[in-house]
């Protein structure tokens, strides 16, 4: 085994903010959706919240966004640029998951520098950031002043249309938190991944080819 430094410090900050930001957003956006049937806390108090929270989180967003923007550490969300060793790589990591996994056989991916993610993380964790958070991001401020925004709402279909995409994503990202978290605890021990997102160093086989090493 060795020792790589696969999160760097922005990414952790931003990824910890960000999740704990995502929880209060969805405690907070079930009870302004569901008023009178969920009693987490007064309605008023939970709009408020949401709001700054949600800024908070678009503001985040960007330590994300330029750490890769301006650091080589870009090429960890396209190490592999050919489709098709990118999808048969993607299949091997499905079988994995659905079914090696549980004969014991190794994890079909080892970690480097520059691969830390599996291709199906790289390609879910851009879809997520580049796609659906922006999504859910935009759609939220529209909501925030409906009648600041209200010729870009029509223009989107209205309020209901706007309203029902933030819902549908509130709903994947419900989803998406519970198998986040148990993808992230198939490292070499099920902590493994979470204290490299804390500490930024994660423990790896030394797999490396000479060539990477020199
Ligand atoms: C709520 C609890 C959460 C926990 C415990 C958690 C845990 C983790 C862990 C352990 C990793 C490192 C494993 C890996 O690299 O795949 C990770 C990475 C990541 N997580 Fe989460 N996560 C949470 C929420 C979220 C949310 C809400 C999002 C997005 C909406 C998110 C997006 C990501 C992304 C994009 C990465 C890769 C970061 C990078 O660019 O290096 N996570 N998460």
């Amino acid at each position: 085994m060795k020792t790589l430094y696969v999160n760097p410090l922005p990414v952790r900050i931003w990824h910890w903010t960000n999740a704990i930001g995502f929880v209060l957003l969805i405690l907070t956006g079930l009870q302004i959706r569901y008023v009178g049937q969920v009693d987490l806390m007064p309605f008023r108090s939970a709009v408020v919240w949401h709001n700054w929270i949600g800024f908070v989180l678009i503001a985040n967003f960007f330590i994300w966004l330029g750490f890769y923007l301006f650091t080589d550490k870009i090429k960890v969300y396209h190490p592999e640029l050919s489709p098709t060793r990118h999808f048969k790589a993607s299949f091997r990591q499905m079988q994995f998951y659905g079914y090696g996994i549980f004969r014991g056989d190794p994890n079909p991916h080892h970690v480097s520098i520059y691969r830390k993610f599996n291709p199906l993380q790289s390609m879910m964790y851009q879809i997520v950031m580049m796609i659906l958070v922006p999504v859910q991001f935009f759609t939220g401020v529209l909501m925030w002043d409906v009648a600041r925004f209200a010729s870009v709402v029509d223009v989107l279909g209205g309020l209901r249309v706007v309203a029902t995409v933030h819902v549908l994503l509130f709903i994947f990202f419900c989803g998406f938190i519970i198998v986040h978290i148990y993808l992230s605890s198939l490292g070499h021990t099920p902590s493994a991944h979470f204290k490299a997102m804390v500490t930024g160093y994660d423990e790896v086989e030394d797999e490396t080819p000479a060539a990477e090493k020199a």
